[in-house]
């Protein structure tokens, strides 16, 4: 889709040059400047009882009097904010999308369209019209819109520009990780990702290199080997970088837990969802996603992405409960839960990391079951290791719209992970689950700040609305972007 800012005041609305208008309306009464034409047609049906002007209510016209666009849908939002206007346009692109349109224009009523809103609005569209199809063709056909124009006053050009400019950019990079997520395990292997790696290697120039098993044996890397062990897909270790400051400019670090599928090994899951452990590569493909969005954007910075990826399956050559392995950090661990494979394959990219003298580094995993009973699907869990880290990352989490939730890391928790046959385990028991495999990835992470997002709760949607959500896409975008220089 093509999106683009068109320059309409809010009186000349009705004859705005779309074939579908979308109107977010911001407040209790109707802007008085809203075109005579659109003004009618709401305010008639606001006084018959079919459009009210409080939050969430949506309201469709098919060829309304004096409006020049044969359609039009208005949505109602809670407040100005970019959050809320991107709630009521996701409506509202909802009563559109599935008809014939292909030109699409949106206006905020009663409210700026600033480059934040600008920024959100764009990233709606975009979630509004994916379609997974790369093993569905009988998909039905994605919706035609081929183009998103954001109506506003001309001199907001430069603002709506921004915003457009970085929406763009977030909306790729979302879509690229739903897609990769979506995609089945045998369709999605730990190659496939390394491929897709070294494509956007190619498309913009990064420096992407990718290291198989007998590389990684003369690293030493012990933790994350021991979960490729099961399986015949060959593990692959990627490392893509992004050079848009002076070399000697300490980078961003982002590591992304890329398991392709977790049966859990030795230590089975259930057979229920166990399909939906295909997305357990979520995080792998939120780091290529914000690679791709860094990339667009052009920033004054340097990032590393890292991505162990592999299978955990069960095998005759699968790692045993009670194995002992030694990590590339140098510390043992004893595998006491095969499921518990995040952590293992993180903590020997946390060590790699280093090599980087990195100004920060960021893990991104859908790492607990026990993160998702603390918080849900709506906020990220995170855990960092200065209150610095922290609050760099909740406010880019404010600008995205895409919230995360800070856990702690005290001390005390370190506990759990004591082991009377090597130097840790890999688990901690049920209490406190998100924490302890936080805590594990701490011991690893001594050398560089450090913040880690357990994505699993947001990274997907479960029930009928199934598939992969690009999260936290946005939000590693923002955090990235604010080490600008
Ligand atoms: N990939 C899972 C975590 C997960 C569970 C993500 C549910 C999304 C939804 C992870 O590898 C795992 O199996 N974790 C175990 C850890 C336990 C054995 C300590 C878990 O959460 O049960
Ligand atoms: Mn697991
Ligand atoms: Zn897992």
């Amino acid at each position: 889709m093509d999106f683009r800012h068109q320059a309409t005041t809010l009186e000349g609305l009705a004859g705005a040059a779309v074939d579908a208008l979308l109107l977010v309306v911001v407040g209790e009464a109707l802007d008085p400047a809203l075109d005579p034409a659109l003004g009618k047609v709401l305010k008639d049906a606001i006084e018959h009882g079919d459009l009210a002007l409080k939050k969430g209510k949506t309201l469709y016209f098919h060829r309304p009097a004096g409006v020049r666009a044969a359609r039009v849908a208005v949505a109602v939002a809670a407040d100005g904010s970019p959050k809320a206007v991107k709630a009521a346009a996701a409506a509202g692109l909802g009563l559109l999308k599935s008809g014939g349109a292909r030109q699409l224009g949106v206006a905020v009523v009663g409210a700026p369209l600033d480059a934040a809103v600008a920024e959100a609005l764009v990233i709606a569209a975009s979630d509004a019209t994916y379609l997974y199809r790369h093993t569905k063709p009988s998909a039905p056909p994605a919706p035609a819109f081929s183009s998103l124009a954001l109506l506003s006053p001309k001199g907001d050009a430069k603002a709506v520009q921004q915003g457009l400019r970085r929406g763009r950019a977030i909306a790729a990079g979302v879509e690229l990780a739903r897609e990769y997520a979506n995609r089945p395990a045998n369709h999605c292997t730990p190659t496939v990702l390394a491929s897709v790696a070294k494509k956007l290697g190619k498309t913009y120039e990064l420096k992407v290199e990718v290291l198989d098993r007998p590389a990684l044996e003369k690293l030493g890397m012990g933790a994350f080997l021991a979960v490729a062990q099961g399986s015949d897909e060959p593990p692959r270790f990627i490392v893509a970088r992004y050079e848009g400051a002076a070399k000697g400019e300490a980078p961003v670090v982002l590591v992304g837990k890329g398991i392709t599928f977790d049966t859990g090994g030795i230590s089975i899951k259930p057979a229920a969802e166990m399909d939906e452990m295909k997305f357990d590569m979520g995080g792998a493909a939120s780091v290529l996603g914000t690679l791709r969005a860094i990339a667009e954007l052009k920033p004054a910075l340097n990032l590393v992405c890292l991505i162990p990826a592999c299978e955990n399956m069960p095998s005759g050559r699968a790692v045993k409960p009670g194995d002992v392995v030694t990590s590339l950090s140098g510390q043992t661990i004893e595998i006491l839960n095969t499921d518990a494979e995040g952590r293992l394959i993180l903590c020997d990219a946390l060590t790699y990391a280093e090599r980087f003298k990195p100004a920060v580094v960021v893990d991104i995993a859908t790492l607990t079951g026990a993160c998702v009973v603390a918080l849900g699907h709506h906020h990220t869990g995170l855990f960092a290791s200065t209150d610095d880290v922290a609050a760099k990352m909740i406010d880019a989490s404010r600008a995205a719209n895409d919230p995360c939730w800070r856990l702690p890391l005290d001390e005390e928790y370190d506990e759990a992970l004591k082991s009377n046959f090597a130097d840790m385990g890999n688990v901690g028991g049920r209490a406190g689950g998100a924490i302890t495999a936080a805590m594990f990835l701490r011991r690893y992470t001594g050398k560089y700040p450090w913040a880690h997002l357990d994505i699993a709760g947001t990274a997907w949607r479960s029930g009928a609305a199934k598939g992969a959500t690009g999260r936290p896409v946005g939000l590693l975008t923002h955090f990235v972007l604010g080490y600008a220089r």
